[in-house]
C-alpha cells in the first residue's frame, strides 16, 4: 500500500482523541444512516439531541415507515432543511417496501435508494458492514488535499474523481471503518480549516503543505 503511514498514523491519533459519538458505537445500518442524514448541514453539538429523539421514537427502520409525516416534521422541528426529514420518511418506506425492511449491505446497492449519495452510502457500507470503500466529506477533502499536496481544485469538476482516486489508495486492508472515522475526525478536530495544530501534529513531518508553507492555502477552492 503507497502511503502506508497515513492510514497507521491518523488512525493512532483517532484512537487516543476521538469523541464518544453515540453512532460510532453501533454497526446498526439504520441508526448510522440516520446520524449521517442529521449530520449532513448540521454540526454534532446540535445534532446529537436529534439523534437521540429519532432513536428513541424511531428505534427500528419500520417504526420510522409507518409514522405520521406530520410526526416526522414535529421531532425534526429546530433542525431547518425540512427536505431532509421528508426525505428521511421516504427512503424508510422504500427500505421497507422495495427491501422487506433490511438495508442493503453494498455500496452498489445503497446508492440505488433515494436520498442516499455516494457519501451516504460509503459511511453506511464501511461503517455498519466493513465495506472497503473510502468516505468522501469536506473534512475527508482538506486533509488529503494538504498532506499531499494536492492542489486540484475542490470546487472543480474533476475534484470527485481525483480525490476518490487519492483516497482509495490510502485504505488499509482491513477496518476501513476506523480509517474513515479517523480521517473525518482529524479534520473536524485538528486539521481545521483556520487553524490547524500543526505544531502539535502526528503528521507534521510527512504534511506536503505543513513543508511547503501551504496549510492556509490548501485545499484549493475557486467556487463557492
Ligand atoms: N459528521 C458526519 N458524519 C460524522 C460522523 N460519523 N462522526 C462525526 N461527525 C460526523
Amino acid at each position: 500500500l503507497k502511503n502506508d503511514f497515513f492510514s497507521k498514523k491518523i488512525t493512532n491519533w483517532y484512537l487516543q482523541n476521538k469523541r464518544d459519538l453515540p453512532w460510532r458505537n453501533t454497526q446498526n445500518p439504520y441508526y448510522i444512516w440516520l446520524s449521517e442524514i442529521i449530520l449532513q448541514q448540521t454540526r454534532v453539538a446540535q445534532g446529537m439531541p436529534y439523534y437521540y429523539k429519532f432513536v428513541e421514537a424511531f428505534p427500528t427502520v419500520q417504526d420510522l415507515a409507518n409514522a405520521d409525516e406530520n410526526e416526522v416534521l414535529r421531532l425534526w422541528q429546530g433542525l431547518g432543511y425540512y427536505s431532509r426529514a421528508r426525505n428521511l420518511h421516504k427512503t424508510a418506506k422504500m427500505v421497507v417496501e422495495d427491501y422487506n425492511g433490511v438495508f442493503p449491505e453494498k455500496y452498489s446497492e445503497l446508492l440505488k435508494l433515494k436520498g442516499i449519495g455516494t457519501y451516504t452510502a460509503a459511511a453506511i457500507a464501511s461503517f455498519a458492514f466493513g465495506e472497503k470503500v473510502a468516505v468522501l466529506d469536506g473534512n475527508v477533502y482538506r486533509v488529503l488535499s494538504r498532506v499531499f499536496g494536492e492542489t486540484t481544485d475542490i470546487s472543480g469538476k474533476d475534484a470527485k474523481k481525483v480525490f476518490t482516486q487519492l483516497a482509495e489508495s490510502v485504505l488499509p486492508a482491513s477496518d476501513s471503518a476506523t480509517h474513515n472515522q479517523a480521517i473525518m475526525e482529524f479534520g473536524a478536530m485538528h486539521c481545521t480549516p483556520a487553524s490547524p495544530d500543526c505544531m502539535f501534529c502526528t503528521l507534521a513531518m510527512e504534511c506536503v503543505a505543513n513543508a511547503t508553507g501551504q496549510v492556509s492555502l490548501l485545499p484549493i477552492k475557486t467556487k463557492k
